[in-house]
Parts: C-alpha cells; sequence; structure tokens
C-alpha cells in the first residue's frame, strides 16, 4: 500500500494499435465519417509494441502507479475464443509493472468491445451481464494476486449516451429506454464481477471510473434553464451514486425520459473514481425531443473545454458525501501549449492536495501518459505528458510538462504541507 497513488491513466484502444474492434469496425464502414469527422486510428500510439519503453517512461517521470485497461476484443476476438498470446503479454505488462514498483489499476471496460458483441450479446439486452462477466472472470482469475486496484467500468453514462443517445459510438441505436437498460446491465455486471474478485482476493479493491461535469444555468434569472440543469445534473452526475445506495436506477427528464426499475447492487462498490474535465453551461430550448443545449462560456482547451479546477472541489465533496474511498481518475487538458498545461495541473493538484487532508482521496491519475487517439477527434487533440511523434516511427519525446508533474509529485510527496512549485 502506498501512502498515495500519483500516476498517468491510458486506455487499451486508444494507444495499444494492432486491434480489430467495434471502432475500428465502424472506422472501416464509414460511419465516423458520415457523421461529418474523420478520425483516422492508424495504430493508435504503437504502445502494443512499445510498452517496455512506455512504462520506463513512467517510472522515470516519478509516478508509483498506472491507471490502463485491457483490450476485450483482442482477449476474445471470437465468441468463447481466446488468444493466450494477448493474455500473456498482458501478463508480462503487469509483471514487468511490478518490476519497476509500479502500482498496476487495471480497468477492464474502457469503451470498445469485440465485433460479435454488438451483433450477438449488445448491452441493452440482458445476455450482456453473462459475456461481460465470463471474460472479466478469466482476466480475474489470471491477475487478482498481482493487482489490487480494479476498475469494472469506464464512463458507463458516457459511453450509453455515445451509443444509444446520439449514436456516434457503436452500435449506434437511438433510443433512451435501451440506454437506460444498458446502464442498468452494465451495473449488473459489475455486482457480477465485485463478487467474484473478493472470492479470489478479499484484499482486492473495485471501483467505477465516472466521468462528472459542473454544470451551471445558462441565464440565471430564466428558471427553466435552472429546471433543465438540475435535471443533466442529477442524471449525469448523482443517478449512479444514488443507485447504489438506493438499490434503484431512477431519472426522470420532461418530455424525454422516464425511467424507474429496482437494481440490486447493495452498495458493492470499494472506491469511486473521479473523471473530471471542466464546467459547461445549460439552456433551455424548445424542442421535445431534446430541450437542452449545451455550451462553454471561456473555451480554453483544443477540445473546447472551459478550464474551472475548483469545480474539482466540489466534485469531491459531493462523491465524498457516498462514504466510499476516492481517486482521481482521470483529469487533464488537450493542447499543445505546455504553459497552459502546466499550470492546469498546477492549479488541480493544487485543489487535490488541499482536499486530501479532508476527503478519503487516495491517488490522482493524470490523463494521459502519452499522446493518443482521441474517440470522435483522431489524434490531432493531445493530452499526453509525452509527445508521440506520429509521422517518425511514433517517437516518444517527454513534454515539459511531464519533467513538471514529475516535480510535483517529489514536492507534494516529500512534505505534508507544500506549497505548488512555481514556474
Ligand atoms: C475518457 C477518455 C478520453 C478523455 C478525454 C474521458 O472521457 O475516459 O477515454 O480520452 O475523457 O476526452
Amino acid at each position: 500500500m502506498k501512502n498515495f497513488y500519483w500516476g498517468t491513466a491510458t486506455s487499451s484502444f486508444q494507444i495499444e494499435g494492432n486491434i480489430k474492434n467495434d471502432f475500428t469496425e465502424w472506422e472501416t464502414l464509414g460511419k465516423f465519417r458520415n457523421n461529418g469527422l474523420n478520425p483516422l486510428y492508424e495504430n493508435g500510439s504503437n504502445h502494443w509494441l512499445n510498452w517496455k519503453k512506455d512504462f520506463d517512461l513512467i517510472k522515470e517521470l516519478n509516478q508509483n502507479s498506472y491507471r490502463f485497461s485491457i483490450e476485450w476484443a483482442r482477449i476474445e476476438p471470437e465468441r468463447n475464443k481466446y488468444s493466450q498470446s494477448a493474455l500473456k503479454q498482458y501478463s508480462e505488462m503487469i509483471d514487468y509493472l511490478h518490476q519497476l514498483n509500479i502500482e498496476p489499476f487495471l480497468t477492464l471496460h474502457h469503451f470498445s468491445h469485440p465485433k460479435w458483441f454488438h451483433e450477438l450479446t449488445p448491452w441493452h439486452k440482458k445476455e450482456s451481464i453473462f459475456s461481460f462477466c465470463e471474460f472479466a472472470k478469466i482476466i480475474i482469475d489470471l491477475f487478482s494476486d498481482r493487482v489490487n486496484y480494479w476498475i469494472s467500468f469506464n464512463e458507463p453514462i458516457v459511453w450509453a449516451l455515445a451509443a444509444y443517445g446520439d449514436a456516434k459510438f457503436p452500435p449506434g441505436i437511438k433510443d433512451l429506454k435501451f440506454m437506460m437498460d444498458a446502464i442498468k446491465n452494465m451495473m449488473e455486471a459489475h455486482v457480477c464481477i465485485y463478487d467474484y474478485i473478493k472470492k479470489r482476493n478479499n484484499k482486492a479493491k473495485l471501483g467505477i471510473a465516472k466521468h462528472f461535469i459542473i454544470f451551471k444555468e445558462g441565464r440565471n434569472w430564466f428558471l427553466l434553464d435552472k429546471k433543465v440543469t438540475n435535471r443533466i445534473d442529477v442524471f449525469f452526475n448523482k443517478m449512479l451514486l444514488n443507485a447504489f445506495r438506493q438499490n434503484r436506477l431512477a431519472h426522470w427528464f420532461p418530455t424525454v425520459l422516464k425511467y424507474d426499475s429496482p437494481i440490486k447492487l447493495d452498495n458493492k462498490i470499494d472506491f469511486w473514481g473521479i473523471n473530471y474535465y471542466y464546467r459547461i453551461y445549460a439552456q433551455f430550448k424548445f424542442n421535445f425531443k431534446n430541450p437542452i443545449f449545451l455550451f462553454p462560456k471561456e473555451p480554453a482547451t483544443d477540445m473546447g473545454w472551459e478550464i474551472y479546477p475548483k469545480g474539482l472541489k466540489k466534485i469531491i465533496k459531493l462523491v465524498a458525501a457516498t462514504g466510499k474511498e476516492i481517486f482521481i481518475t482521470e483529469n487533464g487538458i488537450a493542447t499543445n501549449d505546455e504553459g497552459l498545461r502546466k499550470m492546469f495541473i498546477k492549479k488541480h493538484l493544487k485543489v487535490v492536495n488541499k482536499a486530501k487532508s479532508k476527503y478519503n482521496i487516495k491517488g490522482y491519475f493524470y490523463w494521459s501518459l502519452i499522446d493518443n487517439y482521441e474517440w470522435l477527434k483522431g489524434k490531432s487533440k493531445r493530452f499526453g505528458l509525452v509527445r508521440v511523434d506520429y509521422e517518425n516511427k511514433f517517437d516518444r519525446i517527454i513534454k515539459p510538462s511531464g519533467f513538471y508533474y514529475a516535480k510535483l509529485i517529489k514536492k507534494y510527496s516529500n512534505k505534508k504541507v507544500v506549497q505548488p512549485v512555481n514556474e
């Protein structure tokens, strides 16, 4: 057990390359391009071949932990057929992290799926629970003696919204009832995983990395803006936290959604992961199907997001009320301006450092270790502490912000009360 986990986060599909999953299938089918966007996956950041050197960088940059995900499509490319060579490589990767004294945080689901999954047992159907849990059990059997921190799902609501809300992710079905059923099935799969992990290693901890956004009403004088802001805030930020405590998954959004279903979660979660990036404004609009308009007031990053470190404090407070441990499982910025990235890191770490003394926060993971493929945007959005030179054999170059984060880790770990580094 480390005093505090300082690390970086990645996801398999975004960095590994050489993958045949639902996203690469959609790309070949031109489904992303039809949306007016043109992501080019092109082997992500070539991490599958370069993982050892990438892990050396984690060490070099003073981090004591690393959050990554396992690519389901690589392990089970066809239903019930498992790739031993892929499992072997992941096993070697975990061993090497331990060799470097880096604690692995393993995510089982980070948005992508084997191609067969949506055809045979998509998330809106009950059978999905079995399919995913069977895969998870294989991973748990192999790694539970070496992995103490597990994340079942990364951002289940973000994924379900993209897959069943605006249909930009596979399977691309616009149906909000399906969306809620999918979230429910994912949470039932989480419970299946929880029970299994505890049997295999009762010291292991399981959490969910949940995306949180600060929503603010666009016009504070307009009651309907307040109402829609509240509804989206409850849906996005609070619905799952409540479901774990109340054994009930429910949400109501006038003219759009009415869902209320019992679910036996029994608070089976050891920690909540906070993925936090920005604040956004919400306005009511006259449209029965979609009565909400979201926009940033001060876009500052290459994703067009506002930088709002104070929001992290609010989210920590909200999550702390669940009584569970907290990890900041993602926080980062897409930019080519290194001064801006350093400022982003400095301000957010200041919040974390202060909150640590009051709340049960156990770790912070910057998103991301290396530049990678950003889902609908491609490779132009650079979140990494390490630059990936896509044009030049995927070379790695540590950015000034990488060294800066390393310096802050040292400072924050060595003293009790620390002043931020001035730069
Ligand atoms: C996701 C990452 C993504 C990041 C930046 C998070 O929502 O978990 O996969 O790259 O945000 O958009």
